[in-house]
């Protein structure tokens, strides 16, 4: 992963590094990459006949896990189905499982609370269906919450979310790798991912400078370039940009710690070339409050060509001829980039990923979760709680009360 900036920040104070550091001891999702997964593999094995594999989840309970069955759909032979089942909306709950044969299937009940409406509805539909047995289910949750306690009561296979690991930070735990590697993704590899930013960082290498850099920038320019926005240049990152905006937004949107002042900045997520066609003209035109990060895959691994055919009327473009569409997707990405770059008033960097597989989409978990981390730190805002939620939640009680 090669993560190069249009722009540098001046004023670097280093002993940002120190809080993080510091802050290794307390947060998990630091650690994650280290830790061991043969345990997973083990306690999975029993369900490895099974054809449907349904993840019931919402936010960072099943984004990630998404994100990557999205990033490596393309690339990955999965032949198990993987379903998720996260929104109260009767659409969707309808349409999955008409798909789904209920003999054939393992729900995965994950939520960290073990409390949420979404996650809670769609289990009782679930259970309506297909009765509370140990076949059929999976628990992930935190030690001591009402799910792990019904898991421990019916003998239901169980996995931990450790207590110190947030919902949007938990794609490296449990909660994103007991569903990879059921549908067979590589979970050591994407821990290696992981894992080869996280020793870049933390042994200050060229990633440490790329992100002191960037959480410098945002930060500090905080009033004025608000706004960030992720332009990934495949389909493939479609889950993973709607994972970044759930980290970006719920974490670093709030009150300050200090004070109590609103501060935040907000995530968009785009996809080119398609919001090319759409989201690029603001950002050109429009008012200058918007950062662009681009996400460029080097190797696209695949060599679809464009045909050498001219159309009636349509010679002018022939340019695009026995050119394959890797080079033409990139190729657009430059152009974007380089229109960009001449504007020289938006800020900008470009992160190129060599493959799609396991190892980078890790590498990308890791790179946000640190970059967030950090400019909570510096802008002065819990990055792993989320109080503005709260009252909604309650005031939905009241309806039903
Ligand atoms: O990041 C967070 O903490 C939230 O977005 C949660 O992931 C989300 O609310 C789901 O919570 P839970 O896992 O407790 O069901």
């Amino acid at each position: 992963m090669k993560s190069k900036l249009y722009f540098e920040y001046p004023n670097i104070n280093h002993t940002l590094f120190d809080k993080i550091v510091d802050e290794t001891k307390e947060i998990g999702y630091y650690n994650l990459p280290d830790v061991c997964v043969d345990d997973v593999y083990e306690k999975i094995s029993k369900f490895a006949d099974k054809k449907y594999i349904v993840v019931v989840g919402i936010g960072g309970s099943s984004l990630g896990t998404y994100a990557v069955y999205n990033y490596l759909k393309s690339v990955k032979k999965i032949t198990t189905k993987l379903y998720f089942l996260e929104s109260t909306d009767p659409v969707v709950l309808r349409s999955v499982s008409k798909k789904i044969n209920f003999d054939d299937a393992v729900f995965l009940i994950i939520s960290k609370s073990g409390t949420t409406v979404e996650t809670v509805s769609i289990f009782k539909y679930l259970l309506s269906n297909k009765p509370l047995n140990k076949d059929s289910y999976i628990i992930i949750s935190d030690n001591g919450s009402p799910l792990h306690s019904l898991a421990l009561k019916n003998d239901i296979t169980y996995f931990e979310i450790p207590k110190n690991v947030g919902g949007r930070f938990s794609v490296l735990s449990n909660v994103g790798l007991v569903p990879l590697a059921m549908i067979g993704v590589d979970i050591k590899k994407l821990l290696l991912g992981a894992k080869s930013v996280k020793d870049e960082f933390f042994s200050k290498g060229e990633i440490y400078n790329a992100l002191m850099n960037k959480a410098f920038m945002y930060a500090k320019n905080s009033h004025t370039y608000d706004i960030n926005c992720l332009f990934g240049y495949s389909e493939s990152f479609r889950g993973f940009s709607s994972w970044y905006v759930q980290l970006w937004g719920e974490s670093l949107g709030k009150k300050q710690l200090n004070s109590e002042l609103h501060v935040g900045l907000t995530p968009v997520g785009l996809i080119g070339p398609t919001d090319q066609h759409s989201f690029l003209q603001l950002i050109v035109e429009g008012i200058r409050d918007k950062s662009v990060t681009f996400i460029k895959i080097k190797n696209f691994d695949f060599n679809t060509e464009i045909p050498d055919i001219t159309i009636e009327y349509l010679e002018k473009m022939d340019y695009i001829n026995n050119h394959n569409f890797a080079e033409l997707i990139n190729k657009q990405a430059d152009s974007i980039i380089e229109s960009l770059i001449n504007l020289g008033d938006i800020p900008l960097d470009i992160i190129e990923i060599e493959h799609i597989c396991e190892e980078t989409i890790g590498e990308l978990f890791y790179y946000y979760e640190l970059l967030t981390s950090m400019v909570a730190k510096l802008i002065d805002v819990n990055a792993y709680d989320q109080p503005g939620v709260e009252d909604g939640k309650k005031i939905l009680r009241g309806y039903f009360n």
